[in-house]
């Protein structure tokens, strides 16, 4: 199978991937055969790439990162956790709500730990575009994909299982404040007034006044609400704080928060391709982000993943089949087509092979 755009699908065409709803309940099945009717559907959906099934990509498989039944299972938790966590802890003298919360809060560390394992036991590179999902609200779905993320570079950092499973609960609950925020403020298609991006900085303020109240909940957590959007160079809000006085856990959060942020779809804007995403990582590297959690997440992630078009500096074009983990960026390609964009008999090179190494992906698409 192979990523296109929805631009591009045609009807006729087959679906190589279900697609989901948020609540893991099945839109569209794999194998469906599209009509512009269901193409107009997913449009209005706000579905921009989808996975087909073709000749030319025949055989090519995009597996989840992390099983769907687990991610559905994570989403329920962090869908729960954060709404009883936000409606009932603003006020503290409620007994039922402390307790509630600090339920909601055990619910959300088990749901972790699963995760944890499952990203431990399968050590791949992370894929999450794979599950393409109607989203109804991207806090639940960014607060889980900012923890699988943090979990993986956690892992990748050698940090003891612990801390990694305090980061994840960190990452889960860092965007807690923004609950409390307009969503029409949230998701404002045009450029924010300074008045308004003052409003959304708020969220890690409130995020950190909620969470340090929580019973139980290691003070570290609400830090991560407090300083995920702090930059080593202290143009970061809200305290403008530097590198030294960034807390380790928050460094790995930003990363991963910045990454799934830009690789994710908004209503006003597209999102962007993993290799470009990182791109954005790279721009901030040493300024914004520490310089080595963007060389540890690089091999976090599936820079090309599987069924994504790609074309090489000597003109071919080809589709990313597989990757090797730790050699992201080098992909297996099955070339379609010649140096002068003629269909050619599909044939592979893998460019982690030293006979490759001069060849390099100059650029990527879903389709091209
Ligand atoms: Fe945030």
């Amino acid at each position: 199978m192979r990523l296109i755009t929805l631009n591009r699908s045609e009807s006729g065409y087959r679906l190589g991937k279900s697609i989901y709803y948020e609540n893991g309940k099945i839109l569209l099945a794999k194998g469906t055969i599209l009509s512009d009717s269901l193409i107009k559907r997913l449009t209005q959906f706000n579905v921009f790439t989808i996975y087909i099934e073709d000749d030319d990509s025949e055989g090519i498989e995009v597996v989840e990162s992390i099983p769907e039944e687990l991610r559905v299972e994570s989403i329920e938790a962090v869908t729960s956790g954060l709404t009883t966590i936000a409606e009932y802890t603003s006020n503290t003298s409620n007994i039922q709500g402390m307790m509630q919360s600090s339920k909601s809060i055990d619910q959300l560390q088990k749901t972790f730990k699963n995760i944890t394992t499952s990203l431990v036991e399968n050590r791949t590179a992370l894929n999450l575009l794979a599950t393409t999902k109607i989203v109804d609200n991207h806090l639940y779905t960014h607060s889980l994909n900012v923890a699988i993320y943090s979990c993986q570079l956690a892992i990748e950092n050698g940090l003891p299982r612990k801390e990694i499973e305090e980061i994840g609960l960190g990452a889960l609950l860092h965007d807690l404040g923004k609950m409390f925020i307009p969503p029409e403020v949230l998701n404002k298609p045009d450029k924010l007034t300074n008045e308004e991006f003052n409003l959304i900085k708020l969220h890690t303020k409130l995020g950190f006044e909620i969470l340090r109240k929580v019973h139980g909940l290691p003070l570290v957590i609400s830090h991560c609400a407090l300083q995920h959007h702090e930059r080593i160079d202290g143009k970061g809000y809200p305290r403008g704080i530097t590198s030294n006085n960034i807390h380790p856990y928050a460094k790995i959060l930003s990363v991963a928060d910045v990454f799934d942020a830009v690789t994710s779809q908004r209503v006003y804007r597209p999102a962007m391709l993993p290799h470009k995403g990182l791109e954005v990582l790279y721009s901030g590297s040493g300024t914004q982000f520490e310089k080595k959690q963007i060389e540890l997440f690089r091999n976090c992630i599936a820079i090309y993943p599987p069924g994504l078009t790609v074309k090489l500096n000597d003109g071919r074009t080809g589709i990313v089949v597989h990757y090797n983990f730790h050699s992201v960026g080098r992909p297996l390609i099955r070339i379609i087509k010649d140096q002068d964009n003629q269909k050619v008999q599909p044939y592979e090179i893998d460019l982690s092979h030293s006979k490759h190494l001069t060849l390099e992906i100059i650029s990527a698409d879903a389709l091209l």
